[in-house]
């Protein structure tokens, strides 16, 4: 019996050991770029351009992150730090053929664990309200519905402004 349950532990610690292996969480870097551009493409009906992204990259590197599986990159998140001591939450997009893997999330705990270490007690963010998806994603990091702002898109959609106490 006792025998079972550590042949049985072993193979539990093989496989997280084989999933952490090949999936994991790091700072973006230039190279990176064209495959974070090829998600947000698949992404957003209106996507940022490239350059914007490698701006975004160059000015915030310690908050620009990517998903990484085998030398894939299957999401990126990027943020800023605003007047010092809130951090904003710019940009998020996981490959769809990867989503609901949870890949999403470990994106935003990963950027808050950074915004945390550097002093943030505040982080922001904006969304369509018709973004389902994302909503349930911040609301489950503990983001609330700050305020509405209205036709923030440039396609005339409104926008909900959601924050998160960092403490
Ligand atoms: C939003 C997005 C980043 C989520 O990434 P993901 O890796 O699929 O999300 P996860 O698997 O980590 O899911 C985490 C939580 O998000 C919510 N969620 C994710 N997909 C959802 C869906 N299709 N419907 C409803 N809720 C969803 C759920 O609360 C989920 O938690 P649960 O699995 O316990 O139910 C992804 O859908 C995406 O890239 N969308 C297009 C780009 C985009 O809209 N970015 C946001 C801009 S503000």
């Amino acid at each position: 019996m006792i025998r079972h349950l550590n042949l049985t532990l072993a193979i539990f610690k093989l496989i997280l050991f084989y999933v952490f292996m090949r999936q994991m969480i790091r700072n973006a870097c230039e190279k990176d770029l064209d495959e974070i551009y090829k998600v947000e493409l698949k992404s957003f009906k209106i996507p940022y351009p490239c350059h914007y992204l490698k701006m975004l990259l160059s000015i915030a590197p310690t908050y620009f992150l990517v998903a990484e599986e085998e030398g894939r990159v299957l999401g990126y998140i990027s943020g800023i730090v605003r007047l010092g001591k809130i951090g904003h939450i710019i940009s998020i997009a996981v490959d769809p053929d990867h989503r609901g893997k949870g890949i999403g999330e470990r994106l935003v705990k990963a950027l808050l664990e950074k915004f945390k270490e550097n002093g943030m007690k505040k982080v922001r963010l904006e969304v369509r309200i018709s973004n389902i998806a994302a909503i349930n994603l911040y609301k489950k990091l503990g983001f609330t519905i700050e305020k509405r702002l209205k036709n923030y898109y440039p396609d005339g959609e409104d926008c909900y402004i959601m924050t998160k106490k960092l403490c």
